[in-house]
């Protein structure tokens, strides 16, 4: 199937009146929208636990946080893929990763942690679950992946959105961060060998997780009642 490319929705641009383009385009733009205001509830939910972690215990649960909104080439491309209807209804229905928040922890409990902190909340609802670290892709890709509905209140209506959470250790976030610069490599000369290499690599990076877990475990840390 032929990907889309900018050149092409250049193209299109251009052979259009602008005016028409642009109305024809709001709905698109107010959906867009709607995920960003998605994006913006759920890293105010990670914030608001950084604030009460920092102050309690003395300690960040994640290290770092950032946030995409899909382009809208990527998003054709992705509903090309699955098949289904080229529609804003069918977009919003099927593409669960147009609004995406990667958490980056130091240590792997600190996942799970934050994960179940996010899913025990009463206006969070859990769509879906990957488990890329219990159950690893066959690559030595590692993350947890979860799909959740969240509210958002506009000026007249409450919409339920759904956001892509990705969280991973420092460590795999390293590796995948490699992993996908490789991928755009093309024409190499011997790919099972580099693919084998590469899984030998998130091996070395799983037990350094696991490791620096386990310091971190034979830690007291005195006064924190509850670790995080
Ligand atoms: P996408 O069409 O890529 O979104 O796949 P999917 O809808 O089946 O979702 P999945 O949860 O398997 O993976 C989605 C996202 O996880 C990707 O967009 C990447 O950000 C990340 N990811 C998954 N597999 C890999 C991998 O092998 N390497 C790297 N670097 N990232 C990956
Ligand atoms: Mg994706």
């Amino acid at each position: 199937m032929k990907e889309l490319h900018s050149a092409e929705l250049n193209e299109i641009l251009e052979e259009n009146n602008p005016e028409v383009l642009l109305e024809e385009m709001l709905p698109f733009e107010k959906l867009m929208m709607r995920y960003r205001c998605a994006l913006m509830e759920i890293e105010t939910k990670f914030k608001v636990l950084n604030e009460e972690f920092s102050l309690q215990y003395n300690r960040n649960p994640f290290e770092s946080i950032t946030s995409r909104i899909k382009n809208p080439i990527s998003i054709i491309n992705k509903v090309k893929r699955k098949g289904v209807e080229l529609s804003l209804e069918s977009i919003e229905q099927n593409i669960f990763d147009i609004a995406g928040v990667r958490i980056i922890c130091s240590f792997p409990e600190d996942i799970y942690i934050l994960a179940n902190l996010l899913i025990q909340q009463d206006d969070i609802i859990l769509i879906k679950k990957k488990d890329y670290i219990k159950n690893p892709k066959e690559n030595g890709y590692r993350s947890l992946h979860l799909i959740v509905d969240v509210p958002i209140f506009l000026s007249s209506e409450k919409k339920h959105m759904k956001v892509e959470v990705q969280f991973r250790t420092i460590a795999m976030d390293f590796w995948a961060s490699l992993d996908h610069k490789l991928k755009y490599k093309k024409n190499v000369q011997n790919p099972e060998k580099i693919a084998l290499e590469l899984k030998k690599c998130a091996d070395v990076i799983n037990q350094m997780d696991h490791r620096m877990q386990e310091i971190r475990n034979m830690i007291d840390f005195k006064g924190s009642a509850k670790r995080i």
